[in-house]
């Protein structure tokens, strides 16, 4: 059995309780499951409860997702939200790394290994977000950053914990409203990468850690990811935000996938 398939999307600063559980209420009841792939949806954590409580009670299986999460387990950190604070919510996903919260937020690498190392002490899954921005790519140190990133993120996580990982590239230039979407001839070579320092810093089991693209997808540019060796699945952003975009990107993205997979 290959490596799942994982489609899902970040609402970012958007939603409140009541959107996200119209939202999630709609999705789980019209999404179609496929065996050995996955959705999830990250609302903010506002919503979580709302959205956990409902998700319990649905065979949809729709994974729910945290933004973000402090290292510490407790104590004087205003405004932040732990990893005990997470599971009492059932939780079963934490996005770590995302380019506005490294950009934006000034999140280091340091940073981000303390996030890792007690996200998965506490068992949750992690998507870490991996990418180098518009100026590291002009010059020319994409491969640098995005390995550099990884390092440091993943130092001292046992192997054991890989099958626990997933990591999304999105390059930064390719998100949001100003980004341009990457080519897939620009995500195909750093998935590789990827692949090659997972398996560095893991062994085989870095080879099973499923690999996602971001960044400006949509259905229109979805299949032209997934269809890609290296690509296990998309960390959709604004496309995403509607039932209607959430179903009309992932039905493309499978497309892709079958695609692929009917290539051998
Ligand atoms: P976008 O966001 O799809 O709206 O570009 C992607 C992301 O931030 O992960």
């Amino acid at each position: 059995m290959g490596r799942p398939f994982i489609f899902g999307t970040n609402f970012k600063m958007n939603q409140t309780p009541a959107e996200s559980v119209t939202f999630y209420r709609e999705l789980a009841a019209r999404v179609t499951t496929r065996p050995h792939t996955q959705c999830y949806v990250i609302p903010p954590y506002t919503s979580l409860p709302a959205v956990s409580e409902i998700a319990r009670d649905d065979d949809s299986q729709i994974w729910i997702g945290a933004q973000n999460m402090h290292w510490a387990p407790e104590g004087a950190y205003t405004g932040e939200i732990s990893a005990r604070i997470l599971k009492a919510l059932d939780v079963d996903l934490v996005l770590l790394g995302h380019a506005e919260r490294r950009g934006l937020f000034y999140e280091t690498d340091p940073d981000l290994n303390r996030k890792l190392l007690t996200a998965f002490d506490a068992g949750f899954r992690v998507l870490l977000a991996v990418g180098e921005t518009a100026d590291e790519r002009h010059y020319r140190v994409s491969a640098e950053t995005v390995s550099r990133q990884l390092k440091i993120d993943l130092h001292g996580i046992p192997a054991a914990h890989a099958s626990h990982l997933i990591v999304a590239y999105e390059p930064v230039w390719s998100i949001g409203a100003g980004g341009t979407p990457a080519s897939p001839g620009d995500v195909e070579p750093v998935a590789m990468l990827i692949r090659d320092v997972l398996a560095g810093l893991f062994g085989p089991a870095g080879r099973d850690v499923p690999v996602l693209y971001g960044g400006s997808v949509n259905p229109e540019n979805a299949a032209a990811f997934t269809v890609l060796p290296d690509i296990d699945g998309l960390l959709v952003g604004r496309a995403g935000w509607t039932v209607e975009g959430f179903l009309a990107t992932y039905e493309a993205a499978l497309a892709g996938r079958d695609l692929a997979a009917s290539r051998g």
